[in-house]
């Protein structure tokens, strides 16, 4: 299994060590990258991506290797933890690089058969918004199936968290390990995916933005074929 992980913050703490627990109990070939390391640039606002190409992005040779990792895996792991309420900057600032891979604009077909995991975790609070945070994008994105892992750690490190909890967690990642090795490369969208699909290809039917609606119709996709499906 492919695997590429986006830790939302350069250093190893909680929510790296419970990724990383995670990661052990997969055994899948990693890809790994850390925010802001290997991508500190916030979005300009130009729309070349949106209107034009997103090969036009001034952060495009930055982007590339990010968004290749995701389209090659099979699971997408996206960790940040709680940062007043919310995902770190630089997870939202990357994140807002792939808006054009929206089901609105231009979705990669890939994305309809992937698993993917958000991972975060708060001293006390603000798991609920940062996980949508990150789980809003991969919807959007057209992934198939999310799950959804946040703990209240009530520590500041990992060290300082209670072996009591350390076993929850243990138990929490090992079934999450055997649900998604289970169904690795056998996942399809569910209902809301299709039918916000189902939506945007009546918009992209009657067209809108031109580089969209070229790309739906050269995939297919305002007429019968559909990304999760083989033909
Ligand atoms: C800038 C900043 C903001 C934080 N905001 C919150 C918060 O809103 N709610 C909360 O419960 N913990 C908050 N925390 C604590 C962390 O979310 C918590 O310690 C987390 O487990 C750290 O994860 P890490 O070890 O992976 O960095 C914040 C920490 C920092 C540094």
């Amino acid at each position: 299994m492919k695997i590429v992980v986006i830790n939302g913050t350069n250093h190893q703490g909680s929510t790296y060590s419970i990724t990383h627990q995670l990661l052990n109990k997969l055994d899948g070939d990693i890809k790994e990258f850390f925010l802001p390391k290997d991508f500190d640039e916030f979005c300009l606002g130009c729309t070349n991506c949106f209107k034009k190409d997103e090969n036009l992005c001034p952060h495009r040779n930055k982007l590339k290797p990010i968004e290749e990792a995701l389209i090659e895996a099979d699971l997408i792991i996206l960790e940040s933890p709680v940062y007043v309420y919310h995902a770190s900057g630089q997870m939202k600032a990357l994140l807002d690089h792939f808006g054009y891979m929206w089901m609105a604009h231009r979705p990669h077909e890939s994305m309809f058969k992937k698993q993917a995991v958000v991972i975060t975790t708060a001293a006390g609070a603000g798991m609920k918004s940062t996980i949508k945070d990150m789980s809003d994008s991969l919807f959007f994105w057209g992934v198939a199936k999310t799950y959804k892992l946040g703990c209240a750690v009530r520590a500041v490190s990992y060290d300082g968290v209670s072996d009591k909890l350390k076993k929850k967690i243990d138990k929490k990642t090992s079934k999450l390990a055997n649900k998604i090795k289970k169904k690795n490369g056998k996942v399809k969208p569910g209902f809301k995916t299709k039918a916000f699909f189902f939506i945007m290809h009546l918009l992209e039917k009657k067209g809108w933005n031109p580089a969209d609606v070229e790309y739906w119709k050269e995939k297919g996709w305002t007429g019968k074929k559909r990304p999760w499906k083989n033909k």
